[in-house]
């Protein structure tokens, strides 16, 4: 499997630096409803909730940041359940056993069990390379999202515009 090699031989601090500047972007926010496709180890969504807890902290955990975090929503979607079960393990040991904010979802990317019109953010990362039609993933996507909710897609390709090899 290309994707394992690559994981286990990779460098792992460029990809874990890809992944918070991918969190970043999505601008996390408490009471956010999120769905991390492809996310079954867990990383995108870990990155999320520190997001929103640092948002907190900083808000000095007033009572309606407080309420809203209980209303978070991360809902982490793999198709397989052994990256599923990575996932919850790695989040026990990181403290989030517990978290009613994590939602772990058996599903395929083409074709999601989420209603219409739910969520503010949609991630996918090192994911759309594994999946056969592209364009169901986006409609998915798209179709799951809220009016002005943020889409956004992490990937590694090869460039083969000259002047992109310059960037
Ligand atoms: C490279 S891993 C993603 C890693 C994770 N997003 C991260 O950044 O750490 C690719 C994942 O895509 C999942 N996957 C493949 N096809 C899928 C599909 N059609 N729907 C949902 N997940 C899929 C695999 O099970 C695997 O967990």
């Amino acid at each position: 499997m290309l994707y394992t090699s690559l994981w286990v031989h990779g460098d792992i601090s460029y990809f874990s630096m890809m992944l918070s500047r991918l969190v970043s972007m999505l601008n996390p926010f408490p009471g956010m409803k999120h769905l991390d496709v492809a996310g079954g180890t867990g990383d995108v969504a870990f990155r999320i909730l520190d997001g929103i807890s640092s948002i907190k902290r900083r808000a000095n955990q007033d009572p309606i940041n407080d309420h809203l975090q209980e209303e978070t929503q991360i809902h982490v979607c793999d198709i397989n359940p052994n990256m599923l079960n990575v996932g919850r393990k790695r989040a026990i040991e990181r403290g989030l056993g517990e978290d009613k904010s994590l939602k772990w979802v058996e599903g395929d990317a083409e074709a999601l069990s989420f209603e219409d019109n739910t969520m503010d953010g949609y991630t996918i990362a090192f994911g759309i390379r594994n999946v056969t039609h592209i364009e169901k993933v986006l409609a998915e996507a798209y179709r799951v999202l809220k009016h002005g909710g943020r889409f956004l897609c992490l990937e590694l390709s090869h460039v083969e515009v000259p002047v992109f090899k310059e960037l």
